[in-house]
């Protein structure tokens, strides 16, 4: 008869392979899942008037700024923060992402945001996109709060190593 040692050794040993299966198999899904997101994604948002599209952001990408965007994004806009719709990550999957369609912008696809100006983005957030779940900030961030955001929305198509890099740059 084995002993009960021997028994609960076999069992931990199996039970450590089976994380280790399971984060292998976890780790597959988290790097194949961005692939099967269509990217660029569909974008019918409606066109800014020419004054506010060919606006350029007049914030430099300093950490102060890119943060506070960060901060706005995350949790201080009012009245929902940007997350709860974008996701944290950008990646447009938010808490309240999936009763909306459109569905929200993927921040996390360059292939869509690059092409869209600096100004078009400022109107849409100020304003939101109607017909939509995008909604008006216009009464609850200065203009220079929709700048910091933009700048980091950005930010989140970069990898982290250009992200950095970009921030240090800057910082010199
Ligand atoms: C209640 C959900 C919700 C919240 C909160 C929200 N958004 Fe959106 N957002 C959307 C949806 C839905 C769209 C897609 C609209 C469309 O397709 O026209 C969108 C689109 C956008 C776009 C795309 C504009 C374009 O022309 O492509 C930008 C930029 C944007 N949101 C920024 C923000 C920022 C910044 C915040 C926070 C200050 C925010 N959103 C908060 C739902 C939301």
């Amino acid at each position: 008869m084995k002993a009960d040692g021997e028994i609960e050794m076999k069992t931990l040993a199996r039970f450590k392979t089976g994380l280790v299966v399971l984060s292998f198999l976890l780790m597959m899904v988290w790097t194949v899942a961005p692939l099967w997101a269509a990217c660029p994604q569909p974008r019918n948002t409606q066109k800014a008037p020419r004054e506010f599209y060919s606006m350029v952001n007049p914030l430099k990408p300093t950490i102060e700024n890119i943060l506070e965007g960060k901060f706005l994004f995350e949790e201080k806009a009012k009245p929902l923060a940007c997350k709860n719709c974008h996701g944290i990550n950008g990646d447009g999957k938010g808490m309240m992402a999936a009763g909306l369609t459109p569905p929200p912008r993927e921040f996390t696809c360059a292939r869509t945001i690059d092409g869209v100006p600096d100004g078009q983005l400022f109107w849409i957030i100020k304003k939101g996109s109607p017909g939509t779940g995008m909604p008006s900030f216009e009464d609850h961030l200065e203009d220079t709060q929709v700048w910091q955001l933009i700048l980091y929305v950005r930010k989140l198509a970069q990898t982290r190593i250009a992200l950095i890099t970009d921030i240090a740059k800057q910082n010199l």
